[in-house]
């Protein structure tokens, strides 16, 4: 790497995760797509260093990130090597595990024979000595949760995680889980969950319990993966995630209504000199308790555009009812 840019850290404003001492940015990077196998080192490469240079430090993974699963874990490791080593203190790396991830009784869910030996995996493929924060992935009906609690504590107790965070937990979930990881003292800092504009099943109960309890949020697909952004406003591109081959977004997902929607919401982000996706992730950051907001991404222009939501995070009263009117 050049040297990075030594104003990386005048861009924003670092805010706390829940009550801890971990500072983050509003904006963070997430591996799951366009980090596989089949990406682009260099292209990978610019998106990482170029969100570094902004002054973006947490990067977010899971074993699972590919395709093929663990290979989004090799990139960023490929690029922390030969790029970022001397700045491993200045980032704030993260992976989960809690989905499918190899054959067999022991490489899906909560136990706490997956949980370490997938941690195990994951430090290896990215080449690292310890992971800042380390998620279960999603909640496990099945294996009890002192187990699952048990397993992460013992993550951080080894040196293998500084932190740990849960996913995909509802508020009940996350009360439950709160209460045994106290009994045992384990850095539990953050719930990893799903919000957008599309999407906003979190603020009925969980954004106040994890304010409550003093646990941040990090939101994944808060842009609902592209659609709150210009990417489908004049169809679908083959170089989009709904174009391509993912599994997770396609063609009928880019709805009529949804495309009208997204346009309304466009002449509300031009009117405060915004575009669209700056406009969907300051909807997402109002609250106190969402500490920062995972975004994906395909190229280095589009995290340069979603930063750009740091200039203007406030919303007031009269956008939000504009906002509140397209989307009900
Ligand atoms: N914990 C969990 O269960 C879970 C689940 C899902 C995701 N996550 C995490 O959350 C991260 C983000 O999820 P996501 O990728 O669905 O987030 P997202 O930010 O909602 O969607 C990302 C996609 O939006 C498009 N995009 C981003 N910025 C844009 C811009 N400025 N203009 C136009 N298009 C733009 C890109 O699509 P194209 O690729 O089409 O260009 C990009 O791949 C993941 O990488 C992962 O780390 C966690």
């Amino acid at each position: 790497m050049g040297t990075p840019n030594e104003k990386r850290y005048e861009n924003c404003t670092y805010h706390r995760i829940g009550r801890s001492g971990l500072k983050v940015a509003p904006l963070s990077l997430g591996l799951w797509h366009n980090f596989g196998g089949d990406a682009s080192y260099d292209n990978c490469r610019e998106m990482v260093l170029g969100a570094f240079d902004l002054g973006i430090t947490h990067f977010d993974l899971a074993n699972n990130y590919g395709p093929p699963p663990g290979s989004a874990e090799k990139m960023f490791g490929r690029i922390l090597k030969s790029e970022l080593a001397a700045h491993r203190n200045e980032l704030l790396i993260a992976t989960k595990a809690g989905y499918d991830m190899w054959p067999g009784p022991y490489g899906d869910f909560g136990s706490r024979k997956y949980l370490l030996s997938s941690l195990d995996d994951s430090l290896r493929r990215m080449g690292v000595d310890y992971v800042d924060i380390f998620y279960h992935h999603r909640p496990d009906p099945d294996t009890p949760l002192a187990e699952t609690m048990g397993a992460l504590d013992s993550a951080v107790r080894s040196g293998k995680a500084l932190y740990v965070g849960l996913s995909n937990y509802n508020a009940a979930q996350l009360k439950q889980a709160y209460a045994v990881l106290a009994e045992l003292k384990t850095p539990f800092v953050v719930n990893q969950v799903r919000y957008n504009m599309f999407d906003r099943a979190v603020e009925k109960e969980l954004v106040a319990t994890a304010d409550e309890l003093g646990i941040g949020l990090t939101v994944f697909s808060p842009l609902a993966q592209g659609m709150l952004t210009e990417r489908y406003l004049q169809g679908v591109p083959a170089d989009s995630r709904a174009g391509g081959a993912s599994v997770f977004l396609n063609n009928s997902d880019i709805t009529a209504d949804r495309i009208d929607k997204v346009r309304a919401l466009g002449k509300i982000a031009a009117s405060r000199g915004q575009t669209i996706a700056q406009l969907a992730l300051a909807f997402v950051l109002r609250h106190a308790s969402v500490s920062s907001v995972i975004v994906g991404a395909s190229r280095l222009q589009q995290i340069v555009d979603c930063f750009g939501v740091t200039k203007k995070m406030s919303l007031s009263a009269e956008e939000l009812i504009q906002i509140e009117t397209i989307l009900s």
